[in-house]
């Protein structure tokens, strides 16, 4: 295990479970059609890679940059578009896919815009729910795993850009991040 963990929340092994049974449910309630799945950049890369090998039905895929942390382990509430969407949303069903839900803040912001943007359906599939953080009214579909208010690193999770390459989830040792 990587020196600054504290303790692993989600396995490689558990993280491929979850990646399966959330394909499965989207692809029997997509069937019959091409959703686009957004990836919430840069969290997101690995959980939607894994996450669309388990989709059976066809989709597209693109991805926004969208910034509420600025190197911290707080949110700041302000969202910045750091990048946006390459394909019109216009009539299409769209399937965000996030990291982690905490306040809200981020998806709500991304949601409001798609809607704007005219998509035929919007849902979101987040790997990990932070629910006792929520500040604005906001639920994901799919949710891979409810977990506590502790602050994780790994698997496309960073702190100050590091550890997104681990393969698992934990949680960081406090001297990492005091
Ligand atoms: P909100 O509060 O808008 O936050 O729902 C969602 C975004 O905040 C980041 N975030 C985290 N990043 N470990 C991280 O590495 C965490 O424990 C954590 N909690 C929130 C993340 O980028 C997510 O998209
Ligand atoms: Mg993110």
């Amino acid at each position: 295990m990587n020196d600054s963990i504290k303790s692993v929340v989600l396995t490689e092994e558990q993280i491929q479970e979850r990646c399966k049974a959330l394909g499965k449910q989207i692809t029997e309630d997509y069937k019959g059609k091409t959703p686009i799945c957004v990836g919430i950049l840069k969290g997101s890369i690995m959980f939607m890679a894994d996450l669309i090998k388990n989709i059976e039905t066809h989709v597209e895929i693109d991805f926004m940059d969208v910034s509420s942390y600025h190197g911290g382990t707080e949110s700041t509430g302000e969202v910045k578009i750091l990048k946006d969407l390459s394909t019109s949303v216009d009539n299409r069903d769209v399937i965000i896919i996030e990291d982690i839900l905490e306040t809200g803040t981020t998806l709500n912001s991304i949601v409001d815009l798609l809607k704007y943007r005219n998509c035929n359906s919007i849902e979101i599939v987040t790997l990990l729910d932070k629910p006792m953080k929520r500040k604005v009214d906001i639920e994901a579909k799919y949710v891979g795993e409810k977990i506590p208010d502790e602050f994780v690193v790994g698997y496309g999770l960073d702190f100050a850009e590091k550890y997104r390459n681990l393969p698992y989830i934990g949680t960081l040792k406090p001297e990492i991040y005091q």
